[in-house]
């Protein structure tokens, strides 16, 4: 059993019904997000990168549930140095958590924190298999063609792609990727934050009716049963 729940941007929560994460914890100053940070009770924070759009309130979640941030290793080292604990994890490599296995993925973008300067090394994606299904969410990302090899090497139940253009693939790439992933399902992310990612779901959509991927426009704060 799984439930994933989106809370606007790139902010996905999943539970199996036992555990609880949380990938790109960006709450406070999230216009979309319909909860507050202290609220979130997790057990693990996976975080794709520096940004903070994408680390967000994660070392104040952490430390509050004692959750560890699992993230690529300078950004892991990065949260440890703020008093978060941390499993740091690189590009390509996978590890099993209680609540199932985490695989860091690529992503072509940028990663720092703080100011924006401190350079928190590679950005990722994440494969995640929790209660028997498989997440893969991309994390802030240009098209890759290696998305043919993720999809061809894992049987993916649901995918969140950016199609918010600019800072991340836009629908026409967005829809390649998932041509590429083949996912059961497909949820956009990363759009309609600010005005210059305001690209219409509604038009991925569109663009993927007919073909084997669902697309499942979420509502911040909505959940589905995948
Ligand atoms: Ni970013
Ligand atoms: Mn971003």
């Amino acid at each position: 059993m799984l439930e994933v729940t989106y809370y606007g941007h790139s902010c996905v929560a999943a539970t199996d019904g036992t555990h609880r994460i949380i990938i790109d914890p960006f709450i406070t100053g999230n216009p979309q997000a319909n909860l507050k940070a202290s609220d979130v009770k997790v057990d693990f924070i996976l975080v794709t990168h520096g940004h903070g759009d994408h680390l967000g309130d994660a070392v104040e979640i952490a430390k509050r549930n004692k959750a560890t941030i699992i993230a690529p290793n300078e950004l892991a080292i990065y949260v440890s140095k703020q008093g978060a604990q941390a499993h740091n994890m690189h590009i390509g490599g996978s590890h099993v958590f209680p609540f199932g296995r985490v695989k860091l993925t690529i992503a072509h973008h940028g990663s720092a924190a703080g100011d924006g300067l401190v350079y928190t090394g590679n950005p990722c994606g994440f494969l995640v298999t929790i209660g028997g299904k498989t997440i893969y969410h991309s994390g802030d990302t240009g098209l890759f063609y290696d998305m043919k090899l993720i999809g061809e090497m894992n049987p993916i139940d649901i995918a969140f792609l950016p199609i918010g253009d600019n800072f991340t693939m836009g629908i026409e790439d967005a829809v390649k990727a998932v041509e590429f992933l083949r996912p059961k399902k497909v949820t956009p992310m990363h759009y309609k934050t600010w005005p210059v990612i305001d690209t219409e779901p509604t038009e991925f959509a569109s663009k993927l009716k007919g073909t084997g991927s669902e697309v499942i426009i979420m509502k911040p704060g909505q959940s589905i049963t995948v």
